[in-house]
């Protein structure tokens, strides 16, 4: 089999660059390992930069979106008994869109499957072959028989334990990581969220957040030791940690119900560098891992995908290579300061076993000046809403 680009993975990342390039006439083929309901089983990400929201609209995926999605205009930061909002619109004039990964995805796959283009599920043994020449290829097995497809390009986007970065891990790959002490656990729950916003609380016990999918169906999240596991929480001990982490109006105002999802995240920041190797493209969550309070892993995913695919049409439609050779530092300037971001606010709402009270003073002495500097407010809400690409 041959087509010009292959993309391991069908998450995010693969299915808007999948969507982009066929869009531009430029065939591509789609491998995963697992199937499609075991992907649209896993529960992420939940809040969209307006550039993502942009390019579901770009590709024609965004009608759902759109019917169904809450656009927000700030959030909440709870803290010392308090809450002070963060007004993203009139700090930044931009917005944000909660609409959950799944349903996403799912909009993406269906897309995909109305514009005709082709993903195999299922798929063992992925690994891109010989992308350091003009001639790469892609091996896989199903159902015992190994395929070959020959390609112009591999794109990596099959996330943090794919097989595209370890195909790399020899070829000069340098990676930069920092694991943090503790994971969020998180539920899904059919109830109407406690609050029309998200709110992200720092409390003495630890972090908690408040966020949403829909009017009718809440996610929740609470900071936990690495060493919980996820079975030790019922609900009831959920909820119950849950209230005690945010301010009395809220925790009273709190909807609690059966979870329908349960899990627990560990938190992770992680760089690789360089994210080209030859006619191999690493993207999204295969070329970096940000922790969730600051909201930009999925969206740090849009903009790699934006970035590549760009560089793509130029290599086809203008045959040059500007723009595949700028990929990887175009990528890599943003993701930094998203990585950026996304620490500063894990270190600013958590609390950390091995910071002490001098920790917690600097976070205490952080938020009293956010709350009462607009520059610092401007500065988180641009971020927030995600810099431009
Ligand atoms: P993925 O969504 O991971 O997709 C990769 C795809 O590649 C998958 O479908 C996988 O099956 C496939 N694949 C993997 N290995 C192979 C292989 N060897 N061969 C073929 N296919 C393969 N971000 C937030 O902003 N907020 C959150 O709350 C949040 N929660 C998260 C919770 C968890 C448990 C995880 C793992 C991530 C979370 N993220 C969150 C991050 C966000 O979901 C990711 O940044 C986003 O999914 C990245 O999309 P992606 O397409 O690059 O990777
Ligand atoms: C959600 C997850 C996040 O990491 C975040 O910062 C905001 C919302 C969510 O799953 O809804």
């Amino acid at each position: 089999m041959r087509t010009q680009v292959v993309i391991i993975g069908s998450g995010p990342s693969g299915l808007l660059l999948g969507q982009l390039l066929t869009d531009a006439g430029i065939d591509n083929l789609i491998i995963d390992r697992v199937d499609r309901d075991y992907i649209l089983g896993r529960i992420r990400a939940g809040v969209l930069e307006a550039g993502m929201v942009g390019l579901l609209d770009r590709v024609g995926a965004g009608k759902r979106m759109h019917e169904q999605g809450l656009v927000h205009d700030g959030f909440d930061l709870s803290f010392s008994g308090r809450r002070h909002r963060i007004h993203l619109k009139a700090l930044t004039g931009t917005s944000v869109m909660v609409y959950g990964q799944t349903e996403l995805t799912r909009d993406l796959m269906d897309h995909r499957v109305e514009t005709g283009g082709r993903t195999i599920y299922n798929a063992q043994n992925v690994t891109p072959h010989d992308f350091d020449g003009s001639n790469p290829y892609v091996t896989y097995e199903r159902d015992g028989v190994t395929h070959r497809v020959d390609c112009d390009y591999i794109a990596g986007c099959d996330g943090y334990h794919g097989a595209s970065r370890a195909a790399v891990a020899d070829k000069g790959l340098q990676t930069y990581e920092k694991v943090y002490p503790f994971g969020w656990l998180g539920i899904l729950s059919d109830v109407p969220p406690v609050h029309h916003e998200l709110i992200y609380a720092n409390h003495a016990r630890g972090f908690a957040l408040c966020s949403q999918r829909s009017p009718t169906r809440s996610r929740y999240y609470v900071q936990v030791p690495l060493s919980d596991k996820v079975e030790q929480w019922s609900d009831d001990a959920f909820w119950d940690e849950l209230r005690r982490r945010l301010p009395d109006d809220v925790a009273q105002a709190m909807v609690t119900g059966p979870s329908i999802e349960k899990s627990i995240a560990p938190l992770r920041s992680f760089v690789a560098e360089p994210l080209r190797f030859g006619r191999l493209f690493l993207v999204g969550d295969a070329g970096h891992i940000v922790p969730p309070t600051g909201a930009k892993g999925l969206n740090l995913a849009a903009s790699d995908v934006f970035y590549l695919f760009e560089g793509l049409r130029e290599c086809y439609a203008d045959k040059s290579d500007a723009g595949i050779d700028a990929y990887s530092a175009r990528a890599l300037a943003r993701i930094w300061k998203a990585e950026r971001f996304s620490w500063s606010m894990t270190m600013l709402m958590h609390r950390f076993p091995d910071e002490g009270e001098f920790g917690q003073k600097i976070q205490e002495a952080e938020l009293a000046y956010l709350s009462s500097s607009e520059a610092a407010q401007r500065s988180m809400a641009e971020n927030y809403i995600g810099l431009p690409y």
